[in-house]
């Protein structure tokens, strides 16, 4: 561990500097705290520095930080002692994670109203060796007798197992996923615990967290995690990653491989300079006096919040240089048309609800698995016009993909945003890819795997969390296993023209369970009839939503052709099978299908993947276009 001193403000961990901010504080890290420098700032806040400690309070909440680490050891609020989990070691209560090659370790900061923003401004200064940051994560551990009910959204809220539960339980397939057996509230009994079920899309991400009802003193306090901005986020608007989870945990994932694999870790060369502000986000606690419908209120209250928190963004307080305030940011606004000759007869269609952002330079969909830079998204209207508003200064790709759209969007020219812009981009023009008419598609083109057939969940493995609520229905534990119940022998096969996506085309190509405990490489058929065959060559558009060690390998008439017609290689280590996901990185592909390789009438398209001996390894397909040639 190295520590270096610059400007007399940073502290440093393993070649990442923490700048410790504290709201109405300057940027410094614990130990340069003076009362003076904070209560001149801000009245509100006082400050006290102790050799170990150093506290925080206003009228509301006081929150108390060892000193120098600046671990959160404990948050007073509503008459609570501490709502942190006291039992835990004074560094394991409320902290900020990074996950490199080694386990994480801590370092924190922040100072509020009836809550804590909460910063950090990472730097891995010119002389600093190579880093390699799979995660990055701000951490509260909540009291464990007190927390019980999670809130992650409106239809995503319920009373939770304990630790305890979980301990007692049966563990499943990997650890995360456990069967509470013996739980202290006997509703839970048989119910399938697993905090991957809890994830959420970046874009979703914005308030989730837990409430407190007690019965003893009739109150209830919520406290939440609060993210008004996902610019610093890694990864883009539909990067999903962890909210809350028992422990009672709530978590803020910055940066994160989940759902995504290695191939998002964040790298830094030795030498390569690099920094980055993360957040602020906001810890939110309140409260109400009585236990009935509380939770409603409270999470109703939590909303609200959050709303005030994304219209006071970006935030005029951080003091940090760093942190740019909103008269040095910039804004951009275009409209996104599509042009595709095969739809509308190749008249302009509006961008409707495309997904329109700004990310570091780089190839086109690049953005996915970008981790360094800071990222500012919006969703076009109806019309497709976009505003994106409060960017940091500096260069940038526009990106861009629309729902029910193949494919990925750059606009050629690099993106200049200096202080206070205001670009008109004019209407931009999406040509996506397309070679000739339509022969037939399966799918939406939208990079999940939802509209395909997700099955039922097994009664014994269920979180009745998500019971009669389709759209999260492959939220469920064991719906992969499915697979080789209903298609015990034989593989999938889809009959364009007669099959139904969305109920015989399964939502993950995982492999089949033979025997015990052995896995087998499945084949996936698509049959479809040409009246003729034009010369020329036909196109394949194949959309995957989702890889984990595989390698699809595809077949045009000839399931073992040497060598393969088309193969992705390996691909893929998103997980999102055995994390409950329905997508992860998005993979597309145009396979060229020479005429010759294709017969008058009936044809058969073989997806074998190929590499199959677990059984959370496969595919997510999102959409599969047959393209003719032009005639
Ligand atoms: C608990 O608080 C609520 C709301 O203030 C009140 O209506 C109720 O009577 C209280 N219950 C008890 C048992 O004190």
């Amino acid at each position: 561990m190295a520590f270096t001193k610059k400007s007399g403000f940073l502290l440093c961990f393993w070649g990442m500097h923490f700048f410790f901010l504290l709201l109405g504080c300057t940027s410094r890290s614990l130990r340069e705290f003076k009362s003076s420098d904070v209560t001149s700032n801000n009245p509100a806040v006082k400050l006290h520095i102790e050799k170990k400690q150093v506290i925080a309070e206003n009228d509301i909440i006081r929150v108390t930080f060892s000193n120098p680490e600046g671990t959160v050891l404990g948050i007073t609020y509503n008459g609570i002692n501490n709502v942190l989990e006291g039992r835990n070691k004074f560094n394991n209560r409320g902290y900020f994670d990074i996950v490199w090659n080694a386990p994480g370790r801590p370092s924190k900061l922040w100072g509020g109203s009836s809550g804590l923003y909460i910063y950090a401004v990472f730097e891995h200064p010119e002389h600093f060796p190579a880093l390699e940051i799979d995660h990055i994560r701000i951490v509260f551990k909540l009291q464990n007798d007190r927390f019980h009910y999670m809130a992650v959204a409106d239809d995503r809220q319920r009373l939770m197992p304990t630790p305890e539960d979980r301990s007692l339980g049966q563990r499943l397939d990997y650890d995360e996923a456990v069967l509470i057996t013996s739980p202290s509230n006997p509703e839970l009994q048989g119910e399938v615990d697993d905090k991957y079920q809890y994830s959420c899309e970046n874009k979703d991400n914005k308030v989730h967290g837990w409430i407190n009802l007690d019965s003893k003193t009739n109150e209830s306090v919520g406290f939440w995690m609060i993210t008004p901005s996902n610019e610093f986020r890694s990864g883009g608007p539909i990067r999903q990653g962890l909210t809350s989870h028992v422990g009672p945990t709530t978590l803020n994932i910055l940066h994160t491989t989940h759902y995504s694999g290695k191939e998002v870790t964040m790298k830094l060369q030795e030498g390569e300079p690099f920094k980055k502000v993360y957040g602020p986000v906001f810890a939110y606690l309140n409260s109400i006096s009585g236990i009935h419908d509380s939770e409603r209120v409270l999470w109703s209250d939590a909303v609200l919040q959050l709303s005030k928190e994304v219209n006071r963004w970006p935030y005029d307080f951080p003091k940090s240089e760093d942190f740019v305030p909103t008269n040095k940011r910039g804004r951009l606004e275009g409209q996104l048309l599509i042009q595709d000759r095969h739809i509308k007869g190749g008249k302009f269609v509006y961008g409707d609800n495309a997904f329109i952002g700004l990310a570091l330079p780089g190839d086109v969909g690049s953005w996915q698995r970008q981790s360094k830079g800071y990222q500012f998204w919006t969703e076009a209207d109806k019309l497709g016009h976009f505003t994106i508003e409060n960017i940091v200064p500096g260069e940038y790709n526009l990106y861009a993909w629309v729902p029910g759209i193949f494919g990925d969007y750059k606009y050629s020219t690099i993106v200049i945003i200096t202080p206070g812009c205001n670009i008109q981009l004019g209407s931009l023009i999406y040509n996506p890819p397309r070679n000739g008419p339509t022969v037939w598609e399966i799918g939406i083109p939208d990079r999940s795997a939802a509209e395909f057939y997700v099955p039922n969940p097994y009664h014994n493995l269920i979180n009745r969390l998500y019971t009669g609520k389709p759209l999260h229905k492959f939220r469920q534990y064991g719906l992969w296993a499915r697979y080789t119940e209903l298609y015990p022998n034989e593989d999938l096969i889809y009959n364009v023209g007669v099959s139904d996506y969305s109920k015989d085309w399964f939502y993950a190509q995982v492999p089949r369970k033979i025997g015990n405990n052995k896995y087998h490489p499945t084949t996936w058929e698509i049959k479809f009839h040409l009246p003729f065959v034009t010369r020329g060559r036909y196109t394949m558009r194949l959309a995957l939503a989702s890889a984990t060690r595989s390698n699809l390998v595809v077949g045009f008439n000839n399931p073992v052709a040497r060598p393969p017609h088309f193969s992705t290689g390996s691909i893929g280590q998103d997980n999102a099978v055995a994390r409950h996901g329905i997508h992860g990185l998005y993979w597309s592909y145009s396979i060229e299908v020479p005429s010759n390789l294709l017969v008058e009438g009936s044809n058969t398209i073989y997806l074998r993947q190929a590499k199959g001996i677990s059984p959370f390894q496969g595919i997510m397909y999102d959409y599969i276009r047959f393209e003719r040639p032009e005639v």
